[in-house]
């Protein structure tokens, strides 16, 4: 297996070239953002696990194969023979498209379980966990995504429609394989939607142990992935402490506009009373989302982020129409526009979640 990297929106691609038809020039068109370029085989990366000396000697091969190119003196060929020259760009287009979805799975420890939150409404909750699970799952992480939010946004984003989710989890009325969906390869879905509300009402009324009320109903099913990332609601309610009950991990993406430190502190207090119940959570990760590089405003909120919480600070996702347009196409980021800035911040957040910066999406 050899990787080649798109020099336009730098996805990688694995393809065997040893199944390159002989004699003929290479050209490949990007799966991801449609960008057609030579290949050089020579400069041709081996993944980790090929033989670096056989990629060479198959490149050798192929290369005193391919048939001479003409000088512009030469006299033009004739239509058939032409045509047998053209670059094989659909065949490795077709090599590229098929080979992408056999990148090896991936295995963490042990699942992790990681909540997109803050009490602020619009800062990017939905976009971060759709699109923080997707790329996960892209790069063959077994993926839980769960909506905790009435809105139930997420199933919207991904372009499913599920007839069950959460509510029925928690109610007992399903199992929890009866009411994940799968949404796409290594992904799956336990959607939210308006009838959560009287699931918390159901919460709220328990005697006692009602905040591991998630906890209990995932314990069956979560060591069945790494990662189940939690999108949750605007506000604080008793879904939010079930939340932070059951999660280990706090995302808190901030959008890089007025009031947005003021939000984050708020959530700061709050998580700290959950702190004296449960030891077990802490926050990782702050990143910074509508990050507009044209204004002034947001690169000094950034700064003013930076000072107060280096430790937790990741690289800005920037503003991006795309993110807005993605989800009436039910669709990702890495499905809607694969080349765009936004999709390229949110794999640079998927590398440093994963804590690997070699990860393939
Ligand atoms: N980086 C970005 N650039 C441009 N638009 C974005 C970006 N991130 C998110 N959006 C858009 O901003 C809007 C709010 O985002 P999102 O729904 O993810 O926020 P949220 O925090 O989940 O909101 P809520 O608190 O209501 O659940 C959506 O229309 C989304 O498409
Ligand atoms: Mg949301």
């Amino acid at each position: 297996m050899t990787v080649i990297v798109c020099p336009k929106c730098s996805k990688q691609h694995r393809v065997n070239i040893a199944n390159i038809p002989e004699g003929k020039r290479i050209a490949a068109r990007c799966k991801a953002c449609g960008h057609k370029f030579p290949v050089i085989l020579q400069q041709l990366m081996p993944d980790s696990g090929t033989d670096m000396a056989e990629v060479k000697k198959q490149s050798e091969l192929l290369k005193n194969k391919v048939p001479p190119i003409s000088s512009p003196n030469t006299p033009p060929l004739p239509e058939a023979k032409k045509a047998a020259e053209q670059p094989a760009i659909s065949s490795v287009t077709e090599q590229l498209q098929e080979q992408q979805p056999e990148l090896p799975a991936k295995k963490t420890e042990t699942t992790r379980r990681i909540s997109v939150s803050l009490s602020k409404g619009g800062v990017g909750k939905t976009t971060t966990s759709v699109n923080l699970s997707a790329g996960l799952a892209l790069a063959g992480y077994k993926v839980l995504l769960i909506d905790t939010d009435t809105q139930g946004q997420s199933a919207y984003n991904l372009g499913k429609k599920p007839g069950a989710g959460l509510t029925e989890l928690l109610t007992g009325e399903l199992t929890a394989e009866e009411a994940t969906i799968e949404a796409r390869k290594n992904l799956w879905l336990l959607a939210g939607g308006r009838s959560l509300a009287g699931v918390k009402r159901i919460i709220d009324k328990k005697s006692f142990g009602a905040e591991w009320t998630m906890s209990e109903a995932l314990s069956q099913v979560d060591h069945k992935y790494d990662f189940v990332i939690i999108d949750t609601s605007p506000g604080w309610d008793q879904l939010t402490i079930n939340v932070l009950f059951y999660a280990t991990e706090i995302l808190v993406p901030v959008a890089l506009q007025v009031m947005s430190l003021q939000g984050l502190s708020e959530f700061m207090k709050s998580l700290s009373s959950i702190h004296k119940y449960r030891q077990d959570v802490s926050l990782k990760y702050i990143v910074p989302t509508f990050m507009d590089t044209r204004v002034k405003h947001p690169q000094e909120i950034f700064k003013k982020l930076k000072q107060l919480y280096s430790q937790f600070i990741c690289k800005p996702i920037r503003y991006n129409e795309s993110f807005s347009e993605a989800p009436s196409y039910g669709k990702t980021i890495f499905e809607f526009a694969p080349g765009c800035n936004g999709a390229l911040d949110y794999k640079e957040l998927i590398r440093k979640v994963a804590q690997d910066e070699t990860l393939l999406l």
